[in-house]
């Protein structure tokens, strides 16, 4: 894959293109046939939302990591080491991961230092999966600076999570898949879960690490204020770009509640584990809902 290499002027000029895209894109007339989704707080054609979904990402995809550190306070690294060390890739042997929506590549590069630090593992595997070339392409770079560039342990491949060919990712393949901070942009959550049922083994793990409901009402207020307020702005500010990280925030508030997700990966053929009322052991909070693990076996 090649690297790329963009300048701040690049940015602007994205920002405002993704800007357009995002003000033209009409819901279809009241009446008509056509199916819609959620994009952000709009309603958009389904056949719409990909496009405009790939359109945010070329947009953040340079300032993608240092707008993560800096929206966070660096706290998606907590949720992050904490996602990794409950799935313990290696302790059983080497496992063949795929990374679902894995962008710049932070969870493959914490499966794979955590197998070789913990077990001294060089042979478990993290195929990357994005839709989106410009957030691979800053993966791919990232990971030329590390031992497991040009090695069979990291590739990096674009496809939709909704539609993985099954030339390249056969059925009953993997051990473990991974999806982070990404579930919640597919158009169809119910066919991104039914292909990652498909390529994993029986027996293998589902892991998801998403944005989630708050449930203390005074911590959701706050979160509320933060969201709206602050990262549009840090946006605007460090990437100029306001309408992608609006968007990330409003896409996080038409994500499922904990239970209607849990239920989803349940109906997609997963054992949870739990049961899906209150904090019934299908998922896990972090930071009173902020962020969540949910996690399923193939049965
Ligand atoms: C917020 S980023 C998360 C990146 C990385 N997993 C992380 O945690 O830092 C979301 C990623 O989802 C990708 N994405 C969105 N829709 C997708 C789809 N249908 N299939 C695969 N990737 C998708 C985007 O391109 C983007 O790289």
């Amino acid at each position: 894959m090649q690297t790329a290499s963009r300048g701040l002027r690049g940015n602007f000029r994205r920002a405002s293109s993704i800007h357009a895209r995002l003000n033209h894109t009409q819901p279809p007339p009241p009446g008509s046939n056509a199916s819609t989704t959620h994009f952000g707080f709009r309603t958009v054609p389904e056949e719409s939302k990909e496009s405009l979904v790939r359109g945010v990402f070329d947009s953040v995809a340079s300032s993608y990591d240092v707008m993560n550190d800096a929206m966070s306070l660096g706290v998606h690294r907590l949720w992050k080491d904490n996602f990794i060390s409950l799935l313990r890739p290696g302790s059983k042997g080497p496992v063949r991961c795929i990374d679902l929506a894995g962008g710049t590549g932070d969870i493959a590069l914490r499966i794979l230092d955590w197998a070789r630090e913990k077990y001294a593992d060089r042979e478990t595997t993290v195929d990357v999966v994005d839709i989106n070339g410009e957030m691979l392409k800053e993966g791919y770079k990232r990971f030329k600076k590390t031992m497991y560039h040009n090695t069979p342990q990291i590739a990096f491949h674009e496809a939709n999570a909704q539609a993985l060919p099954e030339d390249v990712f056969p059925s009953n393949s993997y051990d473990l898949y991974t999806i982070a901070f990404g579930i919640r942009n597919v158009t169809s959550i119910p066919d991104a879960l039914k292909e990652a049922h498909r390529v994993l083994k029986p027996g293998g793990t589902f892991a998801c690490l998403e944005f989630n409901k708050v449930t203390n009402p005074i911590l959701a207020q706050v979160y509320d204020q933060y969201s709206f307020s602050v990262i549009p702005l840090l946006g605007t500010i460090l990437a100029g770009d306001r309408d992608s990280y609006q968007y990330l925030v409003e896409s996080i508030r038409k994500f499922p509640s904990q239970q209607d997700f849990a239920r989803m990966i349940s109906d997609a053929g997963f054992a949870t584990g739990g049961n899906f009322e209150g904090d019934g052991g299908a998922w896990r909070d972090l930071w009173g809902g902020v962020a969540c693990i949910h996690t399923g076996v193939k049965v």
